[in-house]
């Protein structure tokens, strides 16, 4: 006799997560997510990969985003919205889900709205550790909205940034910003131009939102050494980077087939030359090679980050003691028998008839 099928899956709210983050210190969490997807992008071989699924609108884009090794299958759903935040509503939101690939059991489902945030800051520095000089203090923070006090901070715990200087369009932004950050050890300073905060930094991050082909940021702009986390420009028809940017640098990306769709990569030919970062950090192919070079990755955020935060975020929460079980599948005495479930209300009905 085959015994009841019980599949319970562990849930992660947005409230389980800001207290994994408290409790863990915002520091550690980004240490922690920032090891989980350095170990995954090493065995990138492993993984079973594809350009994320965008579905475009007039105001922005919902993509899907999955991958998958051997063992853990995992997608996350996102949105960008540039325009949200005038409704009241955050430009990104995502939410995600760790699988069984012997399975197909969902083991887990997450918030991933502050956990995008969190690893896209990881991943930023996961780069500027193989590109940025090792003498980088001072950098540049385009756009200072949701995502960038996390840059900020990952930029200054886990790569020793000491000056930010800060620049949006929305004063308001930078504010928010600098009463975030006031105890953060941090020099903060509120720039009144891309210029004046681009100049003489070693770090440039860009962080925009806006449905455009803007250019923050122009060759003039650039100067020998400096290195360029370019964030904001991860859309068709949504970019940072002015072409000449890309063509005066060493440019390396995430996964080469999507980035040549949605990074600033798009306006360049198909044949212009990109270093998966991968093969960097695996030692098969050349960071920064001297402190003079211009480097840019130029993100976008591909599913492996996501596959590595949620892996974090299940076993962070599993140790403190967070989450809780929730019933995504039915509980079944016979799998074959999913017709159980209504079967009682169905016979009810043909009673009463
Ligand atoms: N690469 C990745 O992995 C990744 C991950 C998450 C978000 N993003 C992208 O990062 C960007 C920022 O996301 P967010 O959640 O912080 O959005 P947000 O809307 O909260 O903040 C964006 C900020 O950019 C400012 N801005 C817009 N145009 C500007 C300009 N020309 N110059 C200076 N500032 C300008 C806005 O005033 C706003 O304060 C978005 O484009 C988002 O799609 C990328």
């Amino acid at each position: 006799m085959k015994s009841t099928s019980r599949v319970q899956t562990q849930f992660l709210s947005a409230q389980d997560v800001t207290t994994l983050v408290t409790r863990l210190g915002l520091p550690a969490a980004l240490n922690g997510i920032a090891d989980y997807i350095k170990q995954d992008f090493l065995r990138w071989q492993d993984f079973d990969k594809c350009a994320r699924v965008a579905s475009h609108s007039a105001g922005g884009v919902i993509e899907l985003m999955p991958i998958s090794d051997a063992k853990t299958y995992a997608f996350k759903y996102v949105n960008g919205h540039p325009k949200n935040t005038h409704v009241g509503l955050p430009t990104v939101m995502a939410f995600g889900v760790l699988a069984d690939v012997a399975t197909g059991v969902p083991e887990l489902l997450s918030e991933l709205t502050l956990t995008t945030a969190l690893r896209t800051a990881a991943m930023s520095v996961v780069a500027a550790r193989a590109l940025a000089r090792p003498d980088s203090r001072r950098m540049a923070l385009i756009g200072n909205g949701a995502q960038s006090e996390f840059q900020a901070l990952a930029f200054h715990h886990l790569l020793g940034i000491q000056e930010i200087r800060l620049y949006d369009t929305d004063r308001a932004a930078t504010s928010k910003l600098m009463r975030n950050l006031q105890h953060s050890g941090l020099r903060l300073v509120a720039c009144a131009s891309i210029a004046e905060a681009v100049r003489g930094s070693d770090i440039v991050t860009t962080v925009t939102a806006d449905k455009t082909n803007a250019t923050i940021l122009t060759p003039a702009l650039i100067e020998p050494g400096m290195h360029i986390n370019g964030v904001g420009g991860d859309c068709p028809g949504k970019t940072e980077l002015h072409a000449d940017v890309l063509r005066g640098a060493s440019v390396f990306v995430e996964y080469e087939p999507q980035t040549r769709i949605e990074g600033d990569l798009q306006h360049l030919p198909a044949d212009f030359a990109v270093t998966e970062l991968w093969q960097v950090l695996g030692g098969h192919a050349t960071g920064r090679s001297s402190a003079s070079q211009v480097t840019v990755f130029d993100s976008v955020g591909f599913a492996l980050e996501d596959y590595s935060a949620l892996r974090f975020m299940r076993d962070t929460a599993l140790a403190l003691g967070l989450g809780q079980s929730v019933s995504l599948i039915p509980e079944l005495p016979n799998p074959k028998d999913l017709f159980s479930l209504v079967r009682p209300g169905i016979q009810e009905l043909a009673l009463a008839a």
